[in-house]
């Protein structure tokens, strides 16, 4: 992996774009993937996504811009020239070819006659060694999607693209085949370049994310800063849940001090996105495991430090690891609190006046001037 880092294979895509007709499907898009990531394409139906992966392919014109691998210009390649393979969400294999016939038919396209150990390389790289001699209708779902991948990779594509490539399957077999399809990419080393809907299996599998909204890119980042640093109310709403509220800012410094929902709360300057004016407004945010409550009477307990805001539970729900509230508070919006079920489960009843409150530092805030609600339909139109 280290001596295809220095060769210098990042996928490198400059003001990329699509227009069908009047209609722009994606905007001039500037991205790099870096050789051997785990990159993924993140969105709603309709956002671009495999638009911006047929460009890379070759199996779509881009309007504008172009695509490099590793330094040189790809852009006018016909996709069979293209050192890249695509696993489609339909795998599309050959239904009256066996496992190996299958695996093996880039190689014999090619003329070689010799395949029976890459075959067999590939079939222990996907686990599949047992089934070797089965067709496609004999075999699962997750089983049919590892063929097409070790149908791909045997090609030794320098980018392997997938699209969708675990749409077909129910919840628990895309779980295990998300970690299937992770251990295979860091034994084989070469760039993933994964799209999807479902913002778990981005986080779960992508070294790298990239959030697109509307044919753009919203955000880019490891799941992790993406999650815990949204930029935009967009991609605080789409990835998870977040509590937005409306607040004013009071004092602006190395720590904002604003006023929302009839408290005083406090977080670090360098948490917000919003420009830092005071009496400026701003969109706070925290996200539902931060937040801890406090029945109302137990409220001297809570350090002076937290941040804080009353309000009732309008509703619970258990669901095993965690229990959900939903509380009313004067921030307006129902906030939400994840609670972890660990030793003596409370089960707060609706009705129970409460205190919410959080460290500071779990806080960030965003640009008032955006849609407080933007990416909480796309997650349900995504559902
Ligand atoms: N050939 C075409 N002509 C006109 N519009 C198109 C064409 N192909 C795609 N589009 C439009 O471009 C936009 C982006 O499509 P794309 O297939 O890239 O979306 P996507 O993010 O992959 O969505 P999904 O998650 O549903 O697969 C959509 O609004 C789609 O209707
Ligand atoms: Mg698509």
């Amino acid at each position: 992996m280290t001596q295809q880092q220095t060769a210098g294979g990042d996928v490198r895509l400059t003001g990329i774009s699509k227009a069908y007709g009047s209609f722009t499907a994606v905007h001039p898009l500037d991205l790099t993937v870096p050789q051997g990531s785990f990159f993924a394409l993140l969105g709603a139906s309709g956002c671009g996504k495999t638009t911006t992966l047929r460009m890379i392919a070759g199996l779509e014109d881009a309007t504008t811009g172009a695509v490099f691998l590793g330094g040189s210009d790809i852009t006018g390649l016909p996709p069979h020239k293209r050192p890249v393979n695509t696993v489609f969400q339909s795998y599309a294999l050959f239904p009256h070819l066996d496992v190996t016939e299958n695996i093996a038919f880039g190689l014999r396209r090619r003329g070689i006659r010799q395949v029976g150990k890459q075959v067999e390389q590939m079939l222990e790289l996907v686990q599949l060694g047992d089934l070797a001699r089965r067709r496609p209708h004999q075999l699962s779902g997750g089983q049919q999607q590892r063929v097409a991948v070790a149908r791909a990779l045997i090609n030794h594509p320098r980018v392997l693209l997938l699209d969708e490539p675990l749409g077909a399957l129910d919840l628990k077999l895309r779980r295990r085949m998300q970690l299937e399809l992770k251990r295979i990419q860091t034994e084989v080393g070469i760039t993933f370049i994964h799209v999807t809907h479902d913002q778990e299996e981005a986080m779960t599998m992508a070294d790298t994310v990239a959030v697109m909204n509307g044919g753009r890119v919203e955000q880019l980042g490891a799941p992790a800063e993406l999650y815990e640093n949204p930029r935009t109310t967009f991609v605080a709403n789409f990835l998870g849940t977040s509590n937005l509220i409306e607040a004013e800012i009071v004092s602006a410094g190395a720590a904002l001090v604003v006023s929302a929902a009839g408290s005083t709360l406090r977080l670090p300057g360098d948490r917000s996105t919003a420009p830092a004016k005071e009496g400026g407004r701003l969109l706070l945010g925290v996200r539902p495991e931060k937040i801890s409550l406090a029945r109302a009477e137990d409220a001297g307990t809570v350090p002076g430090t937290r941040n804080r805001i009353t309000g009732r539970i309008t509703g619970s729900s258990f669901i095993g690891v965690s229990t959900q509230y939903v509380v009313e508070s004067p921030a307006g919006t129902a906030l939400q609190v994840y609670e972890q079920n660990a030793g003596d489960r409370r089960g707060l009843a609706p009705g129970t006046e409460v205190v919410l409150h959080w460290d500071p530092a779990h806080t960030f805030a965003l640009d008032a001037a955006q849609d407080i609600d933007a990416g909480v339909r796309s997650v349900e139109d995504a559902a």
